[in-house]
């Protein structure tokens, strides 16, 4: 079977020479979504993202729009809390590697994400916080903000709009649980990142306890393609439920792992295909659809939508799309244990 064609959106600027820079970004329609952004009315593009379909990437799949329409917008003037956008770029789950090569190969894509996003939600603040081994990234997204700064599209009455944004780009110390949005919260307030009780919820209550927005680098690197080719468009591709495209990060035993942008719903079937099929032609045995995190599949599942919906009713979860694949050779209670040997105290799991 052949893979449904897509035109890449996300990966699209990535083999372009210097694809992080600001300049080839603008060449190839960088902030022209920014623009068109700062004519609208923010709840125009609350309303823009909700009708796209657009759901979460950090691997829970929570419908955007409606998170960004939780903030409450009634209260403004002296006294009244901030709004902020924190990014989660902490990208733990075992197996996930789309968020970190997004920030490399196309940093800025995520920079006009967050100012239409902060534009939308009335935020004045955005923190990108990365996982603080991510040296590269972390260096990289810094230079993307410096550039963004120079340019007019961060600081002070962006492009004449009269709305103000800063970014800073937040060092994490390397915790698996910090992915997790309220704990990232805490780590980002100075603490050790430990979950919160919810509710609250960080729509009325996230960052020093004001509303704030958590969301996923690729989440939100979606958001300038949306405004740039309506939520139609975006719906054009993926399912009904589960609309768009998304990045596929393929490893294991196959010919060529690797990123793999396409519409949400392809198969592992389709995925495959792309990545050369099975390294040596060895047999698949099992398979994560969505990280360590996700439920197994066998070669049974090959035909599974890897939409929310599919991966979930086949009895696992879509969850980072972080599709390992492993052949006839590897034993499943090793594999499992060796995931369990990622667990941040890794003493805690040895014989006593
Ligand atoms: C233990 C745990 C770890 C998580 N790690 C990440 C992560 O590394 N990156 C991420 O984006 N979301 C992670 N999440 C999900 C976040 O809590 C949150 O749902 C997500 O950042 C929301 O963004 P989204 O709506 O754009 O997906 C994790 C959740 C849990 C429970």
């Amino acid at each position: 079977m052949t893979p449904d064609p897509l035109t890449p959106v996300l990966t699209r600027r990535w083999q372009s020479p210097r694809s992080w820079s600001i300049d080839t970004y603008e060449q190839l329609e960088g902030y022209q979504a920014l623009r068109t952004a700062l004519t609208a009315h923010p709840d125009q593009l609350i309303q823009l993202v909700k009708d796209s379909g657009l759901r979460g990437r950090g691997g829970a799949g929570f419908p955007t729009g409606m998170k960004w329409s939780f903030i409450p917008q009634g209260a403004t003037g002296p006294g009244a809390k901030p709004k902020y956008l924190v990014i989660n770029a902490d990208e733990g789950e075992p197996g996930t590697c789309k968020d970190i090569p997004t920030m490399m190969a196309d940093p800025h894509s995520l920079i006009e994400g967050c100012i239409i996003t902060s534009f939308a939600i009335r935020a004045n603040f955005c923190a990108i916080y990365i996982r603080g081994e991510a040296l590269h990234p972390i260096r990289r997204v810094r230079r993307a903000v410096e550039e963004a700064y120079a340019k007019g599209y961060l600081g002070k009455d962006i492009l004449g709009s009269g709305f103000d944004l800063d970014i800073v780009v937040h060092a994490g110390a390397g915790a698996y649980i910090c992915g997790e949005e309220t704990a990232l919260l805490d780590s980002l307030e100075g603490r050790r990142g430990q979950p919160r009780l919810k509710p609250p919820f960080p729509a009325t209550s996230g960052l020093y306890a004001s509303p704030t927005v958590v969301n996923n680098v690729e989440t939100i690197a979606s958001v300038p393609a949306i405004v740039q080719g309506g939520s139609d468009w975006f719906r054009s591709m993926g399912t009904e439920k589960s609309p768009g495209p998304k990045i596929y990060s393929v490893s294991g035993h196959v010919e060529r792992p690797g990123q793999y942008e396409a519409p949400l719903g392809i198969t592992l079937r389709q995925l495959l295909e792309m990545a050369g099929g099975m390294k040596d032609g060895i047999p698949l045995k099992f398979w994560t659809p969505g990280g360590s995190s996700t439920p197994l599949f066998t070669a049974e599942h090959l035909d599974v939508p890897l939409d929310f919906e599919g991966a979930a009713a086949a009895g696992s979860m879509l969850g980072t799309t972080a599709v390992q694949v492993f052949n006839e050779t590897v034993s499943v209670p090793w594999a499992v244990a060796r995931h369990l040997r990622q667990h941040p105290r890794p003493e805690l799991l040895r014989p006593r």
